[in-house]
């Protein structure tokens, strides 16, 4: 199999390369990337020894860009993962949003149609998507299925799910082979310390507050990485034409009991803990049912969300090389201006 992956210098699709490099039917893997703050080129340095595969820095919007690469490497499958995917962000840089999520989706679409068209032979496309456009849900119970009207609620998800409602619309008017999938929350190494537990984990090790919004109990449901990541190839592999899967972590948790076991783990002390105000529009609870990807795809989460706590706080303490540098200048300046435009306590 020929692959073109997007925003594999990411946290996720980078999880998604080294999985891919393992498996002997990939024959080719290309990552696209533009390389934006989130993305770093170290994530797949490992990976660029090997001579099936290929790095190109190229932003999914480049239209043209995109184009001549598809066409020079004939991929039998696209996988974007490439997103602007921070909520915080897109309370105030919504365009950028709109930009990637949205028109990058669309180049790759249009990229994939015209390759399939030239070629005569099928070309797959997965569009991996978020369990955040289906909304919000109560404390009271409930999950979302794939048939769960969506119903976004901030920038980000709401361009997710433009993204996602435009591919399934090349899917129908212009038979591309397509899915969808959905996951919840995922956590593991490499994350941008921008999301919950990188920053906590980050801010702890520093000795710096964790900034906790709201009461503190507002529930995700963590999914593991490379379970994430395995889920997408089974898409891939073994998905239906045009369908939407869903994958969770079966571990629902609220974001307090994350912050606490993050300082537990540390051994720092629950002092560090700051209530700052909440996020506007902050979901109540994300949980996900993903009955249709075990029924479908034979796919489960394996880790334990403790297990994979635990491993994820080892990561960021042995891989402080890693990080350090990410919290520089730019760093502590947005969340200067983001705790000022959100109206949060420092
Ligand atoms: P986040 O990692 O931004 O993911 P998402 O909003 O896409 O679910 O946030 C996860 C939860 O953690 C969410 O309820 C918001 C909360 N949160 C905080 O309490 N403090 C923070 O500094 C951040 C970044 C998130």
């Amino acid at each position: 199999m020929r692959l073109l992956v997007t925003g594999g210098c990411g946290f996720i699709a980078s999880t998604f390369l080294r999985q891919a490099l393992g498996r002997a039917e990939v024959e080719r893997l290309v990552n696209v990337d533009a390389l934006t703050y989130s993305g770093r080129r170290e994530n797949v340095r490992e990976l660029e020894g090997d001579a099936r595969f290929r790095n190109v820095e190229l932003d999914i919007c480049d239209a043209e860009g995109v184009e001549r690469l598809v066409r020079e490497e004939r991929p039998d499958a696209v996988i974007n993962f490439a997103a602007e995917s921070h909520v915080d962000r897109s309370l105030f840089a919504a365009r950028r949003f709109v930009r990637t999520n949205i028109e990058g989706t669309l180049c790759l679409l249009e990229a994939a149609r015209g390759l399939q068209l030239d070629s005569g032979r099928q070309v797959k496309f997965v569009q991996v998507s978020t369990d955040e456009v289906y909304g919000d849900l109560e404390d009271d119970g409930g999950a979302f299925r794939e048939d769960t009207p969506l119903d976004p609620r901030n920038p980000y998800s709401s361009t997710k799910a433009g993204g996602d409602l435009l591919a399934l619309a090349f899917a129908r008017t212009h038979g591309l082979w397509l899915v969808v999938t959905r996951a919840s929350n995922n956590y593991g190494a490499r994350q941008f310390p921008e999301k919950l537990i990188p920053l906590m984990i980050t801010n702890a090790l520093e000795d710096k507050p964790l900034p906790v919004y709201g009461d503190g109990k507002n529930v995700r449901d963590w999914l593991w990485v490379d379970d994430h990541c395995e889920g997408v190839w089974a898409a891939l592999q073994r998905g239906q034409a045009g369908q939407v899967y869903n994958f969770g972590g079966a571990s629902e948790r609220e974001n307090i009991t994350i912050v606490k076991a993050i300082l537990a783990e540390l051994g720092k002390p629950e002092s560090l803990i700051r209530f700052v105000g909440d996020r506007p529009g902050h979901d109540r609870r994300y949980a996900i049912d993903f009955s249709r990807a075990t029924a479908q795809l034979g796919w489960r989460p394996a880790m334990q969300f403790e297990e994979g706590l635990r491993r994820t706080v080892a990561w960021y303490v042995e891989n402080q090389a890693w990080w350090r540098p990410l919290r520089d200048a730019s760093f502590e300046d947005y969340y200067r201006q983001h705790y000022g435009r959100l109206g949060l306590k420092a």
